[in-house]
């Protein structure tokens, strides 16, 4: 069975606990695509090449420590700028997809422009506000030091560069259901969610 969940939207959406639920409940593969640009953003930030960074990732790469810290966040922002990055990662993330028993992926382009055809798109969003004060607990919570208003100016940045940039831009693909988690619980996002892929299942 091939059943591909497309979840899409900006920094600190939930798109991850959803994805993770959603994965958990129906058995499905799950790839986090933002640890891909991230683990990229940190060979950059090691001195590598982007280029030959997103060529040449290793699952080493991808557990490296510290992938999820605020100043990789934005090197992995910075780097998905670059076409020939994204493209060479698109082949992994479309394999992915095509997992026997159906995949989960979230990012920024899945139902855009890695997966089209997904059977089920979703877009998560949420106030920026709402969005940094998630992050910031998240981030208190595994020790970094910025201010809510550090967390808030480093969203705001990512997703000016993400909905901007030429290739792949950050939007709602025109199928796409959009949930606005700003006034959810993640129990009513994940519920929305659950409902949507049993009615395509
Ligand atoms: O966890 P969070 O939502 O803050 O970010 P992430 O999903 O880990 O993504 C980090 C960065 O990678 C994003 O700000 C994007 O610039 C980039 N990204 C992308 O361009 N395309 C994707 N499919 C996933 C991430």
């Amino acid at each position: 069975m091939r059943f591909t969940v497309a979840i899409d939207g900006p920094a600190a959406a939930g798109k991850g606990t959803i994805s993770r639920v959603l994965a958990r409940r129906f058995g499905f593969a799950h790839l986090d695509t933002g640890l891909l640009y991230r683990a990229v953003g940190k060979r950059v930030m090691g001195g590598d090449d982007p280029l030959v960074a997103a060529r040449s990732l290793t699952a080493a790469d991808l557990a490296a420590p510290g992938l999820r810290d605020p100043e990789v966040a934005q090197a992995a922002s910075r780097v998905a700028v670059i076409p020939e990055v994204r493209a060479a990662l698109v082949d992994f993330q479309r394999a992915f997809a095509r997992t026997e028993g159906g995949a989960v992926l979230d990012g920024r382009d899945i139902g855009t422009v890695i997966c089209p055809g997904a059977e089920v798109k979703l877009f998560v969003t949420a106030s920026a506000e709402v969005r940094a004060r998630r992050r910031y607990d998240e981030d208190m919570a595994a020790g970094h030091a910025l201010s809510y208003d550090d967390v808030l100016a480093e969203v705001r940045a990512r997703d000016d560069r993400d909905t901007n940039r030429a290739d792949a831009p950050l939007r709602p693909a025109e199928d796409a259901v959009i949930v606005d988690t700003s006034q959810m619980s993640v129990d009513e996002a994940v519920a929305e969610a659950v409902r949507l892929v049993e009615a395509r299942l």
